[in-house]
């Protein structure tokens, strides 16, 4: 981890002494899927930056995970058309399944959960979008089917 940290710093770092903050910051968190202690304070101490000035860009943007996050990002769909047609249960049954809430990542780093709003498709509604992939028309039986596939694969 700690090579691989270096490498991006020295990517993101120019000649003329500019350092590219943000983009060392979305590289780590893409590489290593959020930004750990060990890797902000890593930066911190090489770019000589406040700690606190790098988890405070990790919390205004969003795209930044201060958690580890899953190998498998899974956003279940609560917007009006996906909540109306049985969203909030696709999702109880999920987070059952995985023993885990809203924006929690299991304790083997196989998934990631989160309720999200529309995501654009309400006419596949209810839909749950797995690593960017779309299932709509999905019950709460064959959302969880669907899970099981993605633990098979991993
Ligand atoms: S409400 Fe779910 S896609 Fe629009």
């Amino acid at each position: 981890m700690k090579e691989q940290v270096e490498q991006i710093i020295d990517r993101h770092s120019h000649a003329e002494g500019r350092v590219d903050l943000v983009a060392i910051l979305h590289e780590v968190n893409s590489t290593q899927r959020y930004l750990s202690r060990e890797a902000l304070e890593m930066i911190a101490q090489k770019l000589a930056v406040p700690l606190s000035r790098l988890y405070s860009m990790a919390a205004f943007y969003r795209s930044f995970n201060l958690e580890p996050r899953g190998d498998h990002e899974v956003h279940i769909c609560l917007g009006t058309a996906c909540h109306v047609r049985g969203g909030e249960r696709i999702f109880d049954r999920l987070s059952e399944r995985l023993g885990i809430g809203s924006g929690e990542t299991t304790s083997d780093r196989k998934f990631t959960i989160n309720r999200v709003n529309c995501v654009g498709a309400c006419a596949l509604g209810p839909l749950v979008v797995i690593d960017g992939r779309y299932y709509g028309r999905l019950d709460p039986l064959k959302a969880e089917r669907l899970l099981e596939e993605y633990y098979e694969q991993a």
